[in-house]
């Protein structure tokens, strides 16, 4: 049993493979948080402490009794108006306009399965027995303005995760706005905890950034309308010691694509509250009688040994319960794209030309870029007019499929659903179809707008328009990108009141497409894009099981990159492309080699005009072809290690390695990053093997024990030259 409920006490333990979560419905009628972390047996209630904290409000029901104060108790679900001054999950208004609820425990209910959310993506398991997935809600009710909130938690015990979402529904005759609704939160005992985010910009995603929880709120936000390139909807919580190895550590996801609030802070008795979900900011949602409001999921995943460990967790978990469809467990095709090649000066010949190129050197798919619809001969204009440009293509779009096809070739096209230009046909048609805010000068973004997708006739439109060119040609793959970050949120189709609700309608919009394009053509694989890596996360990856990583095709950029990635997010989901040199991000030169050794650490494809590769590089791409078709199966199912950590100052190597499942084969990854004279020899431990098997090094033809690469480490010789790669495999003899 994973989830047990005791009435009597009322207490709830949550338990999977390694790991205890407790809460307690406590006498006065509040649900507390007791515990989360290594498995414990037994009541964890012992660990509250009951004080005069002066300041710090006592509710009602306490009456004189001056210790019982939810300011100063650990919280599973804090709202506004309980007296707890720190952040809290739950905001709402009655018809009083008077701000604060009383949220009581009324139940617990355990059910075999996982919950769905209507309209939203989620974990899920296929499993036909369940792999012992639970379900347990929680049911809080406030009686003064009519609320029933029901606190849903989703048990994964092999997988250590437990994830949650919240339902709100309006009990009363009167309307209600909710003012914040977040999906989780989670209280630690007094203690110093780190957190971790992942920040940056486009071109340079997903950088690790660790700090100690202090006496502030800190937080990672998005409220761009899409998750962002400035900070992922991912953060871990951590005991100060941990590290790769060593230390408990949380992952926490938030299972969406728009605005986010992931926040932590220290309060005044020591304690460490994280919470995560949609943002206060810009959110507003009117709940009229006998409607529910339903907060997107968050997913917690836990390692008592350090954040490699956290992180094998997580890869298996969204491989498995994230990512899902045709391509969950098929082979990712390897992929040419044009883009870099071409820009938009391309036509139906140069696509087939790429192409057959492609095919030549052992590339599975043609990718066609941005540039074959409407009137589209750079960034300025044509979204929205998702009509084939026969005359730039000098044919169909069912020709040029043809002709890839011909070539045994599979065939994909990008697309930017959400995305208008105003020098567009749909545009003139339906100028409040974008998001523009009335009388308020707009803020473009890559000169476009941004379609209302909180609007069911412009998804319905933008689908047909997309079904018209799906239909019509054998395309297999499709880019969904998103060039720019939202402003204006404003639905010309919704009342003054009710334009808080447009961030969040929008996002739905946007994965009722996705769910329509799913239901449609089941085969489909989307890869998730948002000019690179700037809506990289689980929401998405529930309907695209992989994600163009970053625009930044810079090989040693990409180093960072994909290691900062590699934290939340599986290998197979990391769009990764070998591109030409001088990179055209950074200017940099790194070796071809190099480009592909740490672009097989995803979804592998090439972004190049392969015309202007000499014999020897066409040579390198079949032979990095042929690699990758031999590995592709220990990257994108194997566990990874991250065996150095690029971001240290005047780091020499980075070193990364995939371990299949059942350790009979490894491949270790290595690049130089500096170099310095007289440099002897370095080693690098390995990790994950079976420490009594004996591996053969298939370069050398050394053999080695697991025991001495792991213990005494592996020698990485002869290795000089900056950006320098190589890949060694190791198989059990
Ligand atoms: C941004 C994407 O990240 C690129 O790969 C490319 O598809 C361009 N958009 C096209 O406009």
């Amino acid at each position: 049993m994973a989830i047990n409920y005791d009435k009597n006490s009322g207490l709830i333990t949550i338990e999977t493979a390694h790991t205890s979560y407790q809460m307690l419905a406590d006498k006065k009628g509040y649900l507390l948080h007791l515990y989360y972390g290594k498995k414990i047996s037994g009541s964890a209630e012992y660990l509250l402490t009951f004080l005069d904290h002066g300041f710090s409000g006592n509710p009602d029901i306490a009456g004189m009794e001056r210790v019982y104060s939810l300011d100063a108790q650990p919280q599973e679900y804090p709202f506004y108006g309980s007296g707890d001054y720190r952040s809290v999950c739950f905001r709402a208004k009655g018809n009083t306009g008077a701000d604060g609820v009383d949220l009581r425990f009324v139940s617990a209910e355990i059910k075999d399965g996982k919950y769905e959310l209507e309209n939203l993506p989620s974990s899920y398991t296929d499993n036909a027995s369940g792999e012992g997935v639970q379900t347990l809600k929680v049911t809080l009710q406030d009686i003064n303005i009519g609320l029933k909130v029901d606190l849903l938690y989703g048990v994964f015990p092999e997988n250590d995760v437990i994830t949650r979402s919240v339902l709100v529904t309006n009990e009363s005759n009167n309307k209600v706005k909710l003012e914040k609704v977040q999906s989780l939160n989670l209280d630690c005992m007094p203690g110093d905890r780190d957190v971790m985010y992942f920040h940056g910009r486009h071109e340079f995603e997903r950088q690790p950034d660790r700090m100690r929880v202090g006496h502030a709120k800190i937080a990672a936000y998005s409220g761009r309308g899409g998750s962002s390139h400035q900070f992922n909807p991912f953060a871990i919580l951590m005991t100060p010691d941990a590290d790769e190895k060593h230390g408990e550590a949380v992952g926490v996801h938030f299972v969406y694509s728009g605005n986010f609030l992931i926040d932590a802070e220290k309060d005044q008795n020591e304690m460490v509250r994280l919470t995560a979900g949609l943002p206060e900011e810009g959110f507003e949602w009117i709940l009229h009688s006998g409607e529910t409001f339903t907060a997107p999921e968050a997913v917690m995943t836990y390692s008592e040994s350090g954040l490699g460990l956290l992180s094998r967790r997580i890869h298996r978990f969204f491989r498995k319960h994230i990512c899902r469809g045709a391509w969950r467990d098929k082979e990712r095709p390897i992929l040419i794209n044009n883009w870099e090649a071409t820009y938009f000066t391309f036509d139906g010949d140069k696509i087939v030309d790429i192409a057959a190129q492609a095919k030549e050197l052992g590339v599975e798919m043609m990718v066609l870029d941005d540039g074959w619809f409407g009137k589209r001969e750079d960034d300025l204009s044509g979204l929205g007019d998702w009509v084939v440009n026969e005359k730039k293509l000098k044919g169909t779009m069912k020709d040029v499929a043809d002709r890839v096809n011909a070539l045994d070739m599979k065939f994909g096209l990008w697309f930017e659903p959400e995305a208008v230009s105003e020098d567009s046909d749909l545009y003139r048609a339906h100028p409040d179809w974008a998001f523009k805010i009335p009388n308020k000068p707009m803020i473009r973004g890559r000169h476009e707008l941004i379609l209302d997708f909180s609007r069911n006739e412009v998804v319905d439109h933008i689908f047909e328009m997309m079904r018209e060119v799906l239909d019509n040609a054998n395309i297999i793959y499709v880019k969904w990108d998103f060039n720019r970050s939202i402003a204006d949120f404003y639905s010309a189709e919704l009342p003054s009141d009710r334009q808080g609700e447009v961030a969040h309608r929008y996002v739905l919009g946007v994965y009722d497409l996705l769910e329509r394009l799913r239901n449609r053509y089941p085969e489909l694989l989307i890869e998730g894009c948002s000019g690179g890596g700037g809506r990289f996360d689980a929401g998405m990856l529930c309907y695209t099981p992989q994600i163009w990583c970053s625009d930044n095709t810079d090989a040693i950029e990409r180093i960072h990159i994909q290691y900062g990635t590699s934290f939340g997010y599986p290998s197979v989901t990391v769009g990764a492309h070998v591109s030409a040199v001088p990179n055209h991000q950074t200017g940099r030169v790194t070796p071809f080699n190099t480009r592909g050794t740490v672009a097989m650490s995803g979804s592998f494809g090439y972004e190049l005009n392969l015309g202007l590769l000499s014999d020897e590089e066409k040579h390198e791409v079949t032979e990095q072809i042929a690699l990758f078709k031999k590995y592709r199966h220990v990257i994108h199912t194997g566990d990874m290690y991250r065996l150095t950590n690029p971001q240290e100052a005047d780091a020499l190597l980075a070193a990364w390695m995939f371990v299949a499942e059942d350790k009979s084969e490894a491949l270790l990854n290595l690049v130089t990053l500096n170099v310095h004279g007289n440099l002897g020899s370095r080693y690098v431990n390995l990790e994950g093997l079976d420490e009594d098997a004996s591996y053969r090094d298939e370069t050398s033809g050394m053999i080695y024990t697991g025991s001495q690469l792991m213990n005494a480490g592996y020698p990485v010789r002869d290795f000089t030259g900056e950006y320098q790669a190589r890949q060694v495999h190791f198989v059990r003899v």
